[in-house]
């Protein structure tokens, strides 16, 4: 690299995440490919999360703003949480962009979290490019738009649903919230309220890739300057391109990494993993269904239980099943999808899981909690063919019979054949999306020119 090479102003940009696992994750991983593309990155963290996390990548600067509740907000509501950070957010966002350009880094560009929908109004009044990011699918991103815009009129009266470009939905594949806007009102607002603003906004990343959801993707790019960058997945279990980037970096869990050893004693494909992500609170009955399927199957399980859901396991079970099953707090799923040992997943389809249960090929019995999962769990099952949903019964508990055949239907058989084939497919093209010259990375390359095109020489 020559001088004038390294003197040359580096467009920055200052990355604002939704202070949660599942946002905070794909935010920082886009943030790592565009750092790796020469771009300067600043994460704007709250106070509180820069207290409590774990670890944050070394690559990456962290500024803080507040959101108006520097020592957690522990029981406040949605709603006064979001109205309180988008008062003192906006304030002191501002306030970080004014010192990062005194100190000599101005910022070019801000992505935010369409959480957090007055970021790019703040961006705006700086004269900075904004971009939004969707953590979620473009379907999920689709459904919410046409009821924002009174396209899909809530509450939902038919049996069946049209979206454009997605499948025939029945009501129970639509997002909770939408399916039933009083059980969270305030998730209700907030997942419709991304498209507050966003027509200020300059680019609309989307945590997907485009041969994922051509046609719902081509639809919203209609409408809006939607670019789709992901999966978000760590290189190195992708296209390997960033040869450091094996982790997220940031882990509000500490993972209990002796699983691995485990792991290591088992066969190929001989392992079934289970996992609710971070937040999900199952009943208690549906943990003991869940529980006695697992037992019923005889095969051998890998369950991520969190500490405030242990109490919920039936009485013994640990013990009952220490020949066959290992319970951890938290793990490095990652590292466990990537393994050999693993023949199948047990998900709450959240978003990212279900993106890197799509990177790393392995077959998911789809068991959704709330907001996004059930959309997820349908084109998991119907559209990508590399899964099953699970039935619930009338009381909305997946029982224990009903586990044991979804299990088969991924791990046994021809369906079983199937079912990989399809994920080594997806698996593939994920890759191939991300990889130099894919879909992903034309459209990154597209916002790097625009940045190079604006940012002071
Ligand atoms: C939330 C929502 O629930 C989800 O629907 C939405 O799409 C994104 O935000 P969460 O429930 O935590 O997220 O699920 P998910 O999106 O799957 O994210 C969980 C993350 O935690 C994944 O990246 C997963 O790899 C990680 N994880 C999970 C671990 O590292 N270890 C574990 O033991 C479990």
């Amino acid at each position: 690299m020559d001088n004038r090479e390294e003197n040359r102003h580096k467009p920055h940009c200052l990355v604002l995440p939704f202070p949660i696992q599942g946002h905070i994750n794909p935010m920082l991983q886009f943030s790592k490919r565009l750092s790796h593309k020469g771009i300067r990155i600043t994460l704007a963290a709250t106070k509180h999360l820069f207290k409590t996390t774990q670890q944050f990548s070394g690559s990456i600067s962290v500024e803080t703003i507040s959101d108006g509740f520097d020592e957690g907000k522990a029981d406040v509501d949605l709603d006064p949480y979001l109205a309180r950070f988008e008062q003192v957010g906006t304030e002191t966002l501002s306030e970080l962009l004014d010192k990062l350009r005194d100190s000599g880094r101005p910022v070019d560009c801000v992505i935010y979290d369409p959480f957090l929908p007055w970021a790019v109004v703040v961006a705006k009044k700086h004269g900075l490019v904004g971009a939004a990011f969707f953590t979620q699918s473009s379907s999920v991103n689709s459904i919410y738009y046409n009821v924002y815009k009174g396209q899909l009129k809530v509450p939902l009266l038919d049996k069946e649903i049209a979206v454009a470009g997605l499948p025939l939905l029945e009501i129970s594949d639509v997002p909770s919230f939408v399916r039933d806007q009083d059980s969270h009102p305030g998730s209700f607002e907030l997942v419709l309220n991304q498209f507050r603003n966003v027509e200020e906004a300059d680019f609309v990343f989307v945590n997907s890739f485009y041969e994922l959801e051509e046609e719902v993707t081509d639809l919203m790019a209609k409408i809006l300057p939607v670019k789709t960058i992901g999966p978000t997945t760590p290189s190195m279990y992708l296209d390997k391109r960033l040869t450091e980037d094996k982790d997220y970096d940031l882990s509000i869990f500490k993972p209990v990494n002796s699983c691995m050893k485990w792991l290591e004693e088992r066969t190929n494909k001989s392992v079934i993993y289970v996992s609710f992500g971070s937040m999900a609170k199952l009943e208690g009955e549906q943990m003991e269904e869940l529980a006695l399927g697992l037992k019923m199957t005889n095969k051998y399980f890998l369950w991520v239980v969190r500490s405030s859901e242990e109490s919920k396991l039936p009485k013994s079970f640990v013990q009952e099943t220490q020949e066959k099953g290992l319970i951890v707090s938290w793990c490095p799923q990652l590292e466990v999808l990537a393994h050999d040992a693993i023949g199948c997943f047990i998900t709450h389809c959240g978003w990212n899981s279900t993106l890197e249960a799509l990177s790393l090929g392995v077959p998911m019995v789809a068991v959704p909690w709330w907001s996004d999962q059930s959309t997820n769990a349908k084109l998991v099952m119907d559209v990508w063919k590399m899964g099953i949903r699970a039935r619930p019964d009338v009381k909305d508990i997946v029982g224990r019979e009903e586990i044991v055949r979804c299990i088969k239907h991924v791990m046994e058989g021809e369906e079983g054949n199937e079912v990989r084939k399809n994920a080594k497919k997806w698996r593939e093209l994920a890759r191939k999306a991300v990889d130099e010259g894919g879909s992903s990375d034309r459209n990154i390359q597209e916002f790097l020119s625009t940045l190079e095109s604006i940012a002071p020489k």
